[in-house]
């Protein structure tokens, strides 16, 4: 898709929202005139791949799990992290393309998931007021007013970890640890006796039977490759746009724009009006685009979004990502579902069931609860179930480590245990066990949606 009126900067003629304000706007200058030289990313053929995966997904022939870090850090940076997440989400992938009898598509918030938008331009502790943490690609989370100077060198140090931690992605997914032989393995970090671990143990054994099965048929990894490689895409909320704009670039086999930060971005709750420069950047972009749809969002206004983020009407394109909040699904999302399907357009309907269920403790730590997680979960089906559209999708925050970061689940984490690992750089995460609690929920509800393509029943 080509536009006349677009091109990389002309989102800096608009309102951006949620930019830092940096000291020295030539030291900017500098650092987008040599990210701008940096090799890309991810290749604009992987993008389009991603895309025909989503397009299957609208037309609902298979299911869209992203997630990962809410902000990935600097100081969390290490291969054991990256392998953790990586593990628990083709984990989660198996558990759905296994119970739910689908094909899933995997997307990771990681390789690039660096700025967050924040409700207060500056945080105040005591007498002491600073400005806001925005993610490691803007400041520091440390609370003294040198670290949280916006710097733009962390773009630099942003583009070079994300390098690593996809060429880390890619050979974890294509060098033989995503074999589906190995599902057993993924499972040795489990604290003993987890309740999910045991449910995911038995799954690997049916696995291991059926792969059996299809060795002695003549099927095995070297005539079917997605046996042992599996396809894993990476995104991003495109928040800081100097860093966006400064890796967009055209594609040498279609002549397109793409952003070749990662295969698909999204725009926030926050950033998403319709004539603000989010929506003027990533409108010009190829990339699949996810466009975060909370509670007030209009139906108009989504639809004005729609015409100009994917004004061909073309599958795969986008993906709304509906974050309303447990005790708001039921009413905020049918009229949206409603209108865009009475509209005919194409696109992806996917629930984050995080956002619009954080809440405060009176320990002051952020926090969700896994049952309202659930809710939303269960509300989205229902509501989607309703009016007849697929649900596409789930968007998480989690990690693959052990930590006590939402309260509730299977292993009960209370409001009290949250102190023992509570690690996250912004919003709390689901754990390992939690995500992999969720994907059997998740499971158990596509599985009676599913259409019966092999025949009669
Ligand atoms: C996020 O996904 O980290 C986020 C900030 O979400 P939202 O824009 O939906 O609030
Ligand atoms: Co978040």
């Amino acid at each position: 898709m080509k536009h006349t009126d677009w091109t990389p900067t002309t989102w800096r003629a608009k309102k951006a929202l949620q930019q830092p304000t940096y000291p020295d706007l030539e030291k900017v200058v500098g650092v987008e005139a040599r990210l701008a030289k940096q090799p890309p990313l991810v290749f604009a053929g992987e993008a389009r791949r991603l895309k025909k995966g989503l397009a299957q997904v609208a037309a609902g022939n298979a299911f869209l799990l992203q997630g990962g870090d809410c902000a990935e850090s600097f100081a969390e940076f290490s291969a054991a992290n990256i392998r953790d997440s990586f593990r628990v989400i083709l984990q989660m992938a198996v558990v759905l393309t296994f119970g739910g009898s689908i094909p899933v598509v995997k997307v990771g918030r990681m390789a690039g998931q660096f700025a967050k938008p924040r409700s207060d331009d500056s945080e105040t502790r005591g007498e002491v007021s600073l400005p806001s943490y925005r993610g490691d690609i803007i400041n520091g989370l440390d609370f003294t007013p040198e670290t949280r100077i916006p710097d733009p060198e962390r773009m630099m140090q942003v583009y070079n970890q994300s390098a690593a931690t996809l060429n880390l992605l890619r050979a974890f997914a294509q060098g033989g640890y995503a074999d589906l032989h190995k599902v057993h393995s993924w499972n040795l970090d489990f604290v003993a006796g987890d309740l999910q671990a045991e449910r995911y143990q038995d799954i690997s054994n049916r696995i291991g039977e059926a792969l059996s099965f299809m060795r002695a048929c003549g099927i095995n990894g070297e005539t079917t490759p997605s046996i042992r490689e599996t396809e894993f895409f990476t995104s991003h909320e495109a928040l800081l746009l100097p860093y966006e704009q400064a890796l967009t670039r055209v594609d040498s086999t279609t002549g397109d724009w793409y952003d070749v930060s990662a295969h698909m971005l999204w725009i926030g709750d926050r950033t998403r009006g319709p004539d603000d420069a989010h929506v003027e950047f990533l409108r010009g972009v190829n990339n699949p685009l996810g466009l975060k749809c909370g509670p007030s969002l209009d139906v108009d206004d989504l639809l004005r979004l729609i015409d100009k983020l994917n004004p061909t009407n073309e599958a795969g394109r986008l993906t709304l990502i509906a974050r309303m909040g447990a005790d708001k699904v039921e009413a905020s999302l049918p009229p949206l579902l409603r209108r865009i399907k009475a509209e005919g357009r194409h696109v992806v309907w996917c629930t984050d069931p995080m956002h619009g269920n954080t809440e405060k403790t009176s320990t002051s730590y952020k926090t969700r609860h896994f049952s309202k997680v659930l809710a939303e979960v269960k509300g989205f089906f229902d509501v989607c179930g309703a009016e007849g559209v697929w649900p596409g999708g789930i968007h998480l925050e989690m990690t693959g480590r052990n930590v006590t970061e939402c309260t509730g689940g299977a292993s009960d984490i209370t409001e009290h245990d949250l102190k023992e690992c509570y690690e996250t750089h912004c919003d709390p995460r689901l754990n390992a066990s939690q995500a992999l609690e969720l994907a059997f929920l998740v499971a158990a509800q596509l599985k009676p949606l599913r259409r019966n393509d092999g025949g009669e029943e």
